[in-house]
């Protein structure tokens, strides 16, 4: 029996085709192929974010977020925005740090309902209802929080660009454990990390921390 061949060409979806392998449909020629709209509309389904629209064939909405005790109403915010991209970029609170954006490094660390959490790995919406704390909002009364003035007093950094990740991650820790040694310091903080290497300092600034805070000091 005669083998039938399929006449179906990757020009067809793609418009360009790839040398040596007429077979393989390129990833800008797949999205062509179905068309932006219907990307964006399988990706963001649209009763996942108050509706006010369509931005390039992606959905937006308002986003209520609750910031270091102040509500805010932030409009026209798209679906796959992250609550990274909204606290820096429409908040205007530069604190947490766009470093590895994929939940490796901490530095976007920020609380949420008191835990600590990556926000370059939460949607803006996934956050609304919730008690989001930055490390803008860790120092109370124009005084820095313990954690914050132990990191001083330890020189426990060097560019800097981790420490406000590392500050919040150990609000969060030392909230779970008041009293940890050594190890449980650096298992606690083990979700960030420091490329100028100054773990010792950011240990010993935690401990010294987690004294000041039991003595209420
Ligand atoms: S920037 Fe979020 S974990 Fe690295
Ligand atoms: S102080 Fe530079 S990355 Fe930590």
């Amino acid at each position: 029996m005669k083998e039938e061949k399929s006449d179906v060409r990757p020009e067809s979806l793609s418009g360009e085709e790839s040398p040596g392998d007429r077979f393989e449909i390129s990833r800008r020629g797949f999205l062509k192929g179905l068309g932006g709209t219907a990307v964006a509309a399988a990706v963001f389904p649209k009763a996942a974010v108050s509706q006010e629209g369509t931005l390039r064939g992606v959905s937006v909405g308002s986003v209520t977020l609750r910031v270091n005790g102040q509500t805010h109403v932030i409009p026209r915010v798209e679906a796959r925005t992250t609550l990274l991209d909204v606290l820096r970029n429409r908040l205007d609170l530069t604190g947490a740090k766009p470093i590895c954006e994929r939940a490796s490094c901490g530095g976007c660390t920020v609380l949420l309902d008191g835990k600590a959490v990556y926000s370059c790995s939460i949607l803006a919406m996934d956050a609304e209802g919730r008690e989001i704390t930055t490390v803008e909002g860790l120092a109370s009364n124009g005084r820095l929080h313990p954690v914050q003035e132990a990191f001083v007093e330890h020189d426990a950094l060097q560019c800097g660009f981790c420490t406000p990740g590392f500050v919040v991650a150990a609000v969060a820790f030392l909230q779970e454990n008041p009293n940890p040694t050594l190890e449980e310091v650096k298992q606690g903080v083990s979700g960030n990390l420091c490329r100028c290497g100054t773990y010792t300092r950011i240990f010993e600034a935690v401990l010294a921390a987690a004294e000041k805070m039991r003595k209420g000091a």
